[in-house]
């Protein structure tokens, strides 16, 4: 099976570095320059060992989504460009997975014509030390849902998938979507404004009156049928993934756009819809905004 991996951030390489272990990896990176660093010199895999994984690289402007299964990697703010060249295309790719977090999205897959469409929720930690070098901080799983269409090809991939890169096949994409939403919510700015681990927002009791009181608002908007189990399940993330950093407070520290509008930028969009305030949650969007770009506005 020929696999696609657009995007050549942490997670484009990581996944391209397992499932090269399985299928005929092709990665797809935004510069020639990172193309021909991993056509030299392999994608590096740092966990409890090393490992060198040769794949193809190319350019992102030779992506032609003739892979059985194309995998989108990149960052919920860059999809733009991602769906405006599938539109381009002169067939559309048959399957193609969307890894983004939040779900502002669903609404952009909408547009393709793209017969199969699959979106995923990612658990792994992972950091990308140089163009072609990624550590592997958290082991986690992946979790699949079908968006729309067969999930013939889903399934063949997921059973030839490495078992140490485990897939997980999920019956209903809104609920996976929708757990994961709620996790980066609480976790991603609080973090990423405290500059603290993940575990630091349960084991310090102010941060955690915050957390509480960030998830009260999101409860409401998101009309959480299980609030109560939804914020355990925050906090155990917190728990489980104690010493993570998490994404927003890395991006903010590489001085990088944070997926802060798919994220709170979704809900707050949702709670002006309900003319509902969320005073907390809407203070936390705008500073997280201000941080971006190193707390430079850019200004056209
Ligand atoms: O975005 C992240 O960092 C992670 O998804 C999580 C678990 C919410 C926080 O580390």
């Amino acid at each position: 099976m020929k696999v696609g991996v657009v995007g050549a951030g942490s997670i484009g390489l990581l996944f391209a570095a397992y499932l090269s272990r399985r299928f005929n990896v092709t990665v797809y990176t935004r510069t020639e320059a990172q193309a021909s660093e991993i056509n030299k010199f392999g994608i590096l895999l740092k966990n409890s060992g090393r490992t060198i994984s040769f794949v193809t690289a190319l350019p992102f402007s030779e992506w032609q989504g003739m892979e059985d299964l194309s995998i989108i990697t990149v960052k919920q703010y860059q999809l733009d460009d991602i769906i405006g060249r599938i539109l381009q295309m002169p067939a559309e790719p048959e399957n193609l997975l969307f890894l983004q977090n939040g779900m502002g999205h669903l609404e952009k897959l909408q547009s393709l014509a793209v017969p199969n469409l699959f979106v995923g929720t990612i658990e792994h930690g992972a950091l990308r030390e140089n163009s072609y070098t990624v550590s592997h901080n958290g082991f986690g799983v992946t979790n699949i849902a079908v968006f729309r269409g067969d999930s013939n090809q889903l399934f063949r991939f997921i059973s030839s998938a490495p078992e140490e890169f485990p897939f997980v096949f999920k019956e209903r994409y809104e609920d996976m979507l929708l757990n994961k939403l709620i996790a980066n919510a609480v976790i991603n700015p609080l973090t990423a404004i405290l500059k603290v681990e993940n575990g630091d927002l349960i084991e310090n009791p102010y941060y955690l009156k915050v957390l509480d009181s960030l998830f009260t608002e999101i409860a409401a908007v998101l009309e959480l049928d299980n609030a109560q189990s939804d914020l355990e399940r925050v906090i155990n993330i917190c728990r489980t993934t104690a010493e993570n950093r998490s994404s927003m407070l890395k991006d903010l520290e590489a001085n990088r756009l944070t997926e802060i509008d798919a994220i709170l930028g979704y809900i707050l969009a949702k709670a002006n819809k309900q003319d509902r305030k969320v005073p907390l949650l809407e203070s936390l969007y705008y500073i997280i905004k201000g941080k971006e770009n190193g707390g430079r506005e850019v200004v056209k």
